[in-house]
């Protein structure tokens, strides 16, 4: 099933090895954290690109729940938005770990679809400092945003945006062979 949606979706769904912060699009996801005041990885890279602004935006959100997502604009970065979403920590996968990181998805989509978004770039969620094994999450990334675009018309395009020659790999190994 999951073989057949993918093929429909033809190039809805792209996989860049780069960084993130350097993409002109509607929106970017960041993997943040709870507290949504910054860190590092790509939250990190993201703050910096964006500048202080995003800072103040995030402090007046006052925070987000692994597997929500909230919405801030992307100030000095050229994506227009960003898109903040919180990973579950790996904490060997008996605790809804997956679950979470699959809302992640389903809740950034959500606010895409609502801010009517055509170009969405996502890099690997929780498989940095979260410590979520990459080929897991790159499984559950691709199910949810393959199953999400086959029902939905926006976002036209979602890119997983990998910051290194491995994780795209598995991100391409997900995408060619689901399940
Ligand atoms: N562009 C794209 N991807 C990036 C970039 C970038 N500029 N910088 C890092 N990454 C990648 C990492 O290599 C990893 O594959 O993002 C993926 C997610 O890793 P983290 O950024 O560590 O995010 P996560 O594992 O979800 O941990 C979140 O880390 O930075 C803190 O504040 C953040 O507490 C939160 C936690």
């Amino acid at each position: 099933m999951v073989i057949a949606i993918q093929r429909a979706l033809g190039d809805r769904i792209q996989v860049i090895q780069g960084d993130i912060t350097t993409m002109a699009i509607d929106a970017i996801v960041n993997a943040a954290n709870a507290a949504m005041l910054g860190g590092g990885g790509v939250d990190g890279a993201i703050h910096r690109a964006a500048g202080p602004e995003l800072l103040g935006e995030c402090r007046r959100i006052g925070g987000c729940p692994p597997g929500e997502a909230r919405l801030t604009h992307g100030y000095r970065l050229p994506a227009r938005y960003v898109i903040h979403t919180v990973g579950p920590l790996w904490r060997g996968g008996d605790e809804g770990e997956p679950d979470t990181l699959a809302a992640c998805y389903l809740s950034s989509l959500a606010i895409a679809r609502e801010q009517g978004f055509r170009e969405v770039a996502f890099p690997a969620v929780a498989t940095g400092v979260y410590g979520f094994p990459r080929g897991d999450a790159a499984r559950i990334a691709v199910a949810v945003v393959s199953s999400e675009l086959a029902a939905n018309e926006l976002p036209e395009r979602v890119y997983f945006v990998c910051f290194d020659a491995a994780t795209a790999e598995a991100y391409r190994r997900s995408l060619s062979t689901p399940g």
